[in-house]
């Protein structure tokens, strides 16, 4: 088990202060080490909610999914009455996986041995089983984890003592519906992915800020309207809403757009849900840890109909090849800098008013629940 020393921990939090307009970032080290990679691995990713798919990826009795979370597989099913389950996608057998990608099945069979277990996970049959003494088949089931449909996506959370996703979030939910409200209608379009030379959380750092967005995004600008853009924490969420700019826009024609707002909500540790200007949508981002230095970044879209329309494939077309490019190149550059004598940690550009678009409060946010998981690590 990773833990960090009194010592190290005080280091990490160095300059921390819980006002943000008197804090420095978190350490630096925490962004190079692997220990510390191990350590949210634990007490981060194995204690937090997961996305996995939004509900209609599990509509009908049979339907599964199988999914990587926090380095454990995972598989999650609708079961034979009508409940979602998720379990660990481990074979009690002799521990091979059991389903791969995502489907519909009758039941669960072990591709090994033939195990075949029922979609509440009870084991219903064994080859030869009958031979074996004392083998009771009632005896043995698959290992179970929490699963939450939360604003009709689906999450999961290998700590079986996490309070449910709604009961951590308050309004979260009541304000994505008001923004979303076609969200459980949505389809799955397409999907993005990147894979990043920076650690999660300095890609995550630069998502909650937009105190970059005037040097660094100038068409990004022209599409929000900056003078509306608000940033709020709250709990384990922090929301970040503005209004689009109707005219003069260099990113993505927004003419005919039934989404005038701009409404982004990241929810900890490393999810970000979304709905940009445009017709229906919804985007799930997350920010996986794929080494100490290393994010891969995934993004499932959700339009009207899969069929992308031009204007959202405008749309798409900025996010990947402009707005991403932007800010890949901004949090490398920040991985190299981390990586030199000369940075340890940064003052935190919050302003008093605590709600302001160009206030770096989020980031504040962020580090200090990043603090409260590597304190339950002192040894
Ligand atoms: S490991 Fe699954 S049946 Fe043998
Ligand atoms: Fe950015």
């Amino acid at each position: 088990m990773a833990s960090l020393t009194p010592l190290e921990f005080d280091a990490a939090a160095l300059g921390y202060a819980d006002n943000p307009c008197e804090s420095w970032s978190l350490g630096s080290q925490c962004y190079i080490d692997g220990k510390y990679q191990a350590i949210e691995k634990e007490h981060v990713f194995a204690k937090s909610w997961q996305f996995i798919c939004h509900e209609e990826a599990l509509q009908n009795a049979g339907d599964y999914i199988a999914q990587e979370v926090a380095g454990q597989p995972i598989l999650v099913v609708r079961n034979q009455n009508n409940e979602l389950q998720a379990f660990y996608n481990v074979c009690k057998h002799r521990g091979h996986l059991l389903a791969e990608g995502q489907g519909n099945m009758a039941k669960i069979v072990c591709p090994y041995h033939s195990w075949n277990y029922d979609l509440k996970g009870q084991l219903l049959a064994a080859p030869r089983s009958k031979l074996i003494e004392n083998f009771d088949t009632a005896e043995v089931c698959l290992d179970q984890v929490q699963v939450e449909v939360f604003c009709h996506l689906v999450f999961v959370n290998l700590d079986s003592a996490a309070a449910s996703l709604a009961n951590q979030t308050g309004d979260l939910a009541d304000e994505v519906m008001a923004y979303a409200p076609d969200l459980s209608k949505l389809t799955y379009a397409t999907h993005l992915s990147y894979k990043i030379k920076a650690n999660w959380k300095a890609v995550t750092d630069n998502f909650l800020e937009c105190y970059h967005c005037t040097t660094a995004h100038k068409d990004f600008v022209s599409l929000v309207d900056m003078q509306t853009y608000k940033v709020k924490t709250h709990g384990i969420y922090s929301s970040h809403l503005a209004k689009a700019k109707l005219t003069g826009n260099a990113a993505y024609n927004i003419d005919d757009a039934a989404v005038t707002d701009h409404a982004v909500w990241y929810l900890w540790p490393n999810i970000a849900l979304m709905r940009y200007p445009g017709r229906g949508n919804f985007m799930v981002w997350q920010f996986n840890p794929a080494g100490p230095e290393e994010t891969y970044e995934e993004f499932n879209i959700y339009f009207e109909t899969a069929d992308v329309t031009e204007a959202e494939q405008e749309a798409l077309k900025f996010i990947d090849e402009v707005l991403q490019v932007e800010d890949i190149n901004l949090v490398e550059s920040v991985q190299r800098g981390m990586n030199t004598p000369a940075f340890q940690s940064g003052r935190i550009m919050a302003n008093p008013d605590g709600e302001h678009g160009m206030s770096e409060h989020a980031v504040h946010h962020f580090h200090g629940m990043l603090l409260e998981a590597y304190k339950r690590a002192i040894k």
